[in-house]
């Protein structure tokens, strides 16, 4: 008899193919994520399971999943699954690194882009009939290229951000937990400790993954480190930027503007201030959404989860602790 997966959103098919050969495969056909009472009862007798960042896989649901041997996470990020239950429960978990990280970053410079040349807003106002003629001071912004960009986070996404920069004569500072010299020679990257990074920046982008310790990284303190004409770029996960501090730095001019691929919650409330203010984008969480990566994710989702039904330790084993729990099958 295959094992049991349940998919908890439609992937593309490249990755579901996968899947059904390795399994027999149920998926929550829906728009939105299944309510938590429909993942309870769909976990019980499952052996794996394909969760997305909007499914909380914590212990109440591992609780429920007696069977489950393997949790293969469509993500790159896995803040919403509580790993360590996981691993006391002998389940593995995996994401999917590195097939998103230079789509990640086109997004992530595309809003920095964005934001500097108040590009929505531009075209708002076209689209508003308010063109009326050529005029000297109109929509002015900041400029990208000479300009100092500070990354928040020197990981494979924020390498690729540099990478990015140095294409617009960037000048690049970086902060990280790790100094990464060989980053720094390859792309003449300059470390430098968060304040200074702040201080210095005329935009600063985050690459940190969501932590206890990286929660509100971005606060009230930190925002009135930056410059006034400074502007924030949040591709990483929303709970890293307070957003009623950013709210007050945006409204009192403390910084320029910023540029959110993600946010806290998601998706905003309708009423949520920071969506009627024009010195911000906001976007739906888009970074990886190319068809390409999706599609790579979808086949990394899936081969992961295959992996780890057949016994053998999953490419992108997230707590390889758990090895020490259960036996897998080395060949
Ligand atoms: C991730 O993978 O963590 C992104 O946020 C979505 O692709």
């Amino acid at each position: 008899m295959k094992p049991k997966v349940y998919v908890t959103r439609k992937i593309l098919e490249e990755g579901l193919k996968i899947l059904k050969k390795a399994a027999d495969i149920k998926v929550w056909d829906d728009e939105l994520p299944p309510p938590k009472e429909i993942l309870l009862e769909e976990v019980e007798d499952v052996d794996g399971l394909l969760s997305l960042l909007t499914d909380k896989i914590d212990a109440e649901v591992m609780n429920r999943a007696r069977k489950l041997k393997i949790i293969s996470n469509y993500a790159v990020g896995f803040d919403n699954i509580d790993v360590r239950e996981a691993t006391a429960r002998g389940i593995m978990v995996t994401n999917t690194p590195e097939v998103l990280t230079e789509t990640t970053a086109d997004l992530a410079f595309a809003l920095l882009m964005a934001t500097a040349r108040r590009i929505v807003e531009a075209d708002k106002f076209v689209r508003a009939g308010k063109w009326k003629t050529w005029e000297p001071m109109l929509l002015l912004g900041q400029d990208i290229h000479g300009a100092v960009l500070g990354l928040i986070g020197l990981g494979r996404i924020g390498y690729a951000v540099a990478k990015r920069a140095k294409g617009f004569d960037m000048k690049v500072l970086y902060y990280d937990l790790y100094r990464n010299e060989k980053a720094e020679n390859e792309l003449g990257l300059e470390f430098v400790e968060m304040d200074e990074l702040l201080q210095k920046s005329d935009f600063v982008s985050i690459h940190v993954p969501l932590t206890p310790d990286t929660k509100h990284l971005i606060n009230e303190k930190t925002l009135s480190m930056m410059k006034k004409t400074a502007i924030l770029i949040n591709t990483a996960r929303g709970p890293v930027v307070d957003e009623k501090a950013l709210y007050k730095a945006l409204v009192n001019n403390e910084i320029a503007g910023a540029g959110l691929d993600v946010m806290d919650p998601e998706p905003p409330n309708i009423n949520n201030p920071l969506l009627k203010l024009d010195n911000i984008i906001i976007l739906p969480h888009i970074a990886s959404a190319s068809i390409a990566t999706r599609t790579k994710m979808a086949i990394m989702a899936a081969r992961n989860l295959s992996a780890g039904l057949k016994g053998k330790t999953p490419e992108n084993l997230v707590n390889k602790e758990v090895l020490n729990k259960i036996k897998v099958d080395e060949d």
